[in-house]
């Protein structure tokens, strides 16, 4: 499976997602990679201190001469490697400009790796430029965390039409993996009420875990952790797990 952890809107929990749905998968014995695609670069941090990401995917993405094997590093847990991300990566829309194959490279690139990894989880950044189109023309699956809030559904048409766009000519292959609903607080009745306008929206796609708010969530990219070995009793802990169990059922069960 790769997998492209998007939806436009920022703050939502794709970064949190990403980290933690590749960490599961990894402590299930899944040689995992985690792609940042994001040129802020969240998700790399979360594993890695600022001095050890020198090359990027922005190099592996706008350089021939550079593979994503070349800026590969392992991350601090066993079977979990990430490609980092930098600042860098916002220069790409322009570099790229003018290239006939600029929606295909990063799709050519996890082509060279030849299996090298069970699963492959790429952190979206928050628009539908040309790097999110890049991680869905090169995924077999979306994952689209919607966070729990009054404004939840704003945004999805723009999203699901560039889905569309993309399933139309280059990766008809695409699968909407699900939905997953974040930061949820379940003693509120709003946080009800939008779980409900989430399912109308999108059915049998919504996962049957939601993810809980939780501030060990929060807390342990500043300790380089996931969130299974910061706080593995923690509900973030449970939720993201039961969460990873429901991804490879929809996989392996080709449901989604
Ligand atoms: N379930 C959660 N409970 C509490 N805080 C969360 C949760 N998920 C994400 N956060 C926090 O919300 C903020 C935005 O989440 P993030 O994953 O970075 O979103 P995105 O990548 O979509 O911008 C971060 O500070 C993150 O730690
Ligand atoms: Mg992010």
């Amino acid at each position: 499976m790769i997998v492209a952890i998007a939806n436009q809107k920022g703050g939502v929990g794709k970064t949190t997602t990403a980290v933690n749905l590749a960490a599961a998968l990894a402590l299930r014995g899944r040689r995992t990679l985690l792609i940042d695609l994001d040129p802020q670069g969240n998700s790399s941090i979360s594993f890695l201190t600022h001095d050890l990401i020198q090359r990027s995917t922005y190099d592996a993405i706008a350089d021939p001469n550079v593979s994503l094997a070349d800026i590969i590093q392992p991350a601090p847990l066993e079977n979990l490697f990430i490609a980092p991300a930098r600042i860098a990566l916002a220069k790409l829309e322009s570099r790229l400009v003018g290239e006939l194959d600029a929606h295909f490279k990063l799709k050519d690139k996890i082509a060279q790796l030849a299996g090298q990894f069970d699963h492959i989880v790429i952190d979206c950044p928050p628009a539908l430029g040309l790097l999110t189109v890049n991680a869905l023309v090169a995924a077999t699956h979306l994952l689209i965390p919607i966070q729990s809030s009054y404004f939840a559904l704003e945004g999805t048409d723009d999203l699901l039409e560039t889905i569309e766009k993309v399933r139309q000519r280059p990766n008809p292959a695409l699968r909407i993996l699900g939905v997953v609903i974040t930061m949820h607080d379940k003693r509120t009745a709003l946080a009800r009420d939008i779980r409900d306008q989430i399912q109308k929206v999108f059915g049998g796609k919504v996962f049957k875990t939601v993810i809980s708010k939780s501030v060990r969530l929060e807390e342990s990219p500043a300790y380089k952790e996931s969130i299974f070995t910061f706080a593995p009793e923690s509900p973030g802990a449970t939720d993201y797990y039961s969460l990873c169990e429901e991804v490879i059922e929809r996989v392996e069960a080709r449901t989604a």
